[in-house]
């Protein structure tokens, strides 16, 4: 039976419920398809992809137009998930009204329902301006790789009671700017659940411990397909890139030794027809070429 579209409101009613919220990242068509199918509650097209799909050393040199394209191929698997499109570096830093365009993108041109954003109270006036626009808006503080230089490294957030109190404070003026959730990305597990318990909007953690309403990884990391790096608040389910080289070697072995294809790979000629060709073939020789490929 098709599942229910999840939709902002199905999310805060998980917190009310106290039920935990289910995110994933998807970039492509296969896999938003198997991600939908295993029953999660949302899809992030996050601009993580810029590393563990593009190869790039960081998400910095991501653009709207890449991000366009993947959410594209995510939405045409048609998923119950809320699809939430992540705004890339620079889309919606230098503008406020550059920002709005962009969110309307993500759901104009790439079928998404939400978008999300980096950044913590100086990102009040922009996330109020593309809610305004009736787009729903995903904050994200914490770790923001965005600002991966500014921060000095994918570091630990919110160690010092003041930091810690920034972080509160930032979510709360996210809430208050009409957020319908927020990532807390890699802080420690008691300033989660703290930030958790005094937000009315769910939290979706990663690296910030089991008392956030949720939990969101990387496709990629969780089921072992980028092996650049795994950081340590991933868990892996799976080991998706050893099984891939497992696989083409097998492939690579069968063709070397002449076992692929076999006869149930391998479309064979109706009699009549091949011994007609036959008959044509040795009634019209073919003109014959030396080692060279010369006539
Ligand atoms: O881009 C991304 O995948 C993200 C998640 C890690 C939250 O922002």
């Amino acid at each position: 039976m098709a599942r229910k579209k999840v939709t902002v409101q199905a999310l805060q009613a998980k917190k009310a419920a106290g039920e935990p919220i289910t995110m994933i990242t998807a970039y492509d068509y296969p896999t938003a398809l198997a991600v939908d199918r295993a029953g999660v509650d949302v899809i992030l097209v996050g601009d993580s992809l810029g590393m563990v799909v593009l190869g790039y050393p960081n998400t910095l040199p991501v653009t709207m137009e890449e991000m366009l394209h993947h959410a594209k191929a995510v939405a045409r698997a048609n998923p119950a998930a809320l699809l939430v499109g992540d705004l890339p570096f620079m889309a919606y830093q230098a503008d406020v009204a550059e920002a709005v365009r962009n969110a309307g993108r993500f759901l104009k041109e790439a079928g998404m329902d939400a978008v999300k954003l980096e950044g913590g109270r100086e990102m009040v006036p922009t996330v109020a301006a593309i809610v305004r626009a009736g787009i729903p808006v995903m904050g994200h503080i914490g770790l923001t790789p965005q600002s991966v230089h500014k921060l000095g490294g994918y570091r630990l957030q919110g160690r010092t009671a003041a930091d810690a109190r920034r972080l509160l404070e930032d979510a709360l003026a996210l809430e208050a700017a009409g957020c319908f959730a927020i990532v807390l990305e890699m802080v420690p597990e008691p300033v989660a659940a703290v930030i958790t318990e005094r937000l009315r909007i769910p939290t979706i953690g990663i690296g910030a411990g089991p008392g956030c309403n949720g939990q969101v990884l990387v496709l990629h990391d969780l089921i072992g397909l980028f092996d650049r790096f795994t950081p340590r608040f991933v868990k892996k389910y799976a080991d998706l890139h050893g099984e891939i080289v497992r696989a083409v070697q097998a492939y690579c072995d069968d063709v070397r030794h002449r076992r692929f294809p076999g006869p149930e790979h391998t479309f064979p000629m109706d009699p009549e027809e091949w011994a007609a060709f036959r008959a044509m073939l040795e009634a019209t020789p073919l003109p014959t070429t030396d080692t060279k490929g010369r006539p």
